[in-house]
């Protein structure tokens, strides 16, 4: 028999049935959603720099930009509905940096701390993992974006330094936040060919 007055554990059964999020390469019909998902950070968080939300054309340029160099553009889709998008783009332009790529992950303001950016994020590793890159770099908006920075620590980055008050937004200073991790290999072993997603447009 269990006492009145005893803490009775809840059951853990409905986070075991939650369902995760599919994840997918993103489709031209994904940008209208994704673009709203941006937006909202672009006008109430430091995660990104930017101040002002791209209009449609500009945020389609930006996906064909990532796609037509045969680099991921994901999304997370649950119930029919996108929670969320990663995609892996140029670290640095220079020949050299060719086997860097960065990351840049953004999660639906009614799905942030459900586990979509991890769902996210995991996937876009693995998938710069299967193209040959060694190394993916996240710049991070605002030393306080914690959110940010926890997801990376908890998908194996680790902080690399910050750049303080690079940034200006919400009428204050802000950090850009370096974290990095290795990607397959890493830098144990050295490259046999060039990874097989470029980092530029070829047009
Ligand atoms: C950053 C962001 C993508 C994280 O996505 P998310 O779906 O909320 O993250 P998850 O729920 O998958 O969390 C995964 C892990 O990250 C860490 N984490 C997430 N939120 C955190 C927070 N606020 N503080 C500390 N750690 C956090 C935890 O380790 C968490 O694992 P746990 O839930 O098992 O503890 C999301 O918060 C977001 O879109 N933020 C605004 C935009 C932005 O800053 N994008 C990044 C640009 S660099």
């Amino acid at each position: 028999m269990i006492a009145a007055d005893r803490p009775v554990a809840p059951l853990s059964l409905p986070l075991i049935l939650a369902p995760m999020p599919l994840i997918r390469p993103a489709a031209a019909a994904d940008l209208p959603a994704c673009r709203e998902i941006y937006a909202y950070h672009v006008l109430n968080g430091v995660g990104t720099f930017e101040e002002t939300p791209p209009d449609a054309a500009e945020f389609a340029q930006r996906f064909a930009a990532v796609t037509d160099c045969g680099l991921p553009w994901l999304v997370a889709e649950k119930a029919g509905a996108i929670m969320g998008y990663v995609y892996a783009s140029a670290y640095l332009t220079r020949s050299a940096y060719r086997f860097t790529v960065q990351d840049s992950i953004y999660v639906a303001p009614d799905a942030v701390g459900g586990g979509v950016g991890r769902a996210l994020l995991c996937a876009l590793v693995a998938r710069c993992e299967e193209l040959g890159f060694r190394r993916m770099v996240a710049i991070i908006g605002g030393s306080e974006n914690a959110g940010s920075r926890g997801l990376h620590r908890a998908c194996g980055f680790v902080d690399a330094g910050v750049l303080p008050a690079v940034g200006f937004k919400f009428g204050q200073w802000r950090d850009g936040v370096l974290m990095h991790r290795p990607l397959g290999e890493g830098a144990d072993t050295l490259p046999t060919q060039d990874p097989a997603a470029r980092l530029t447009p070829l047009r």
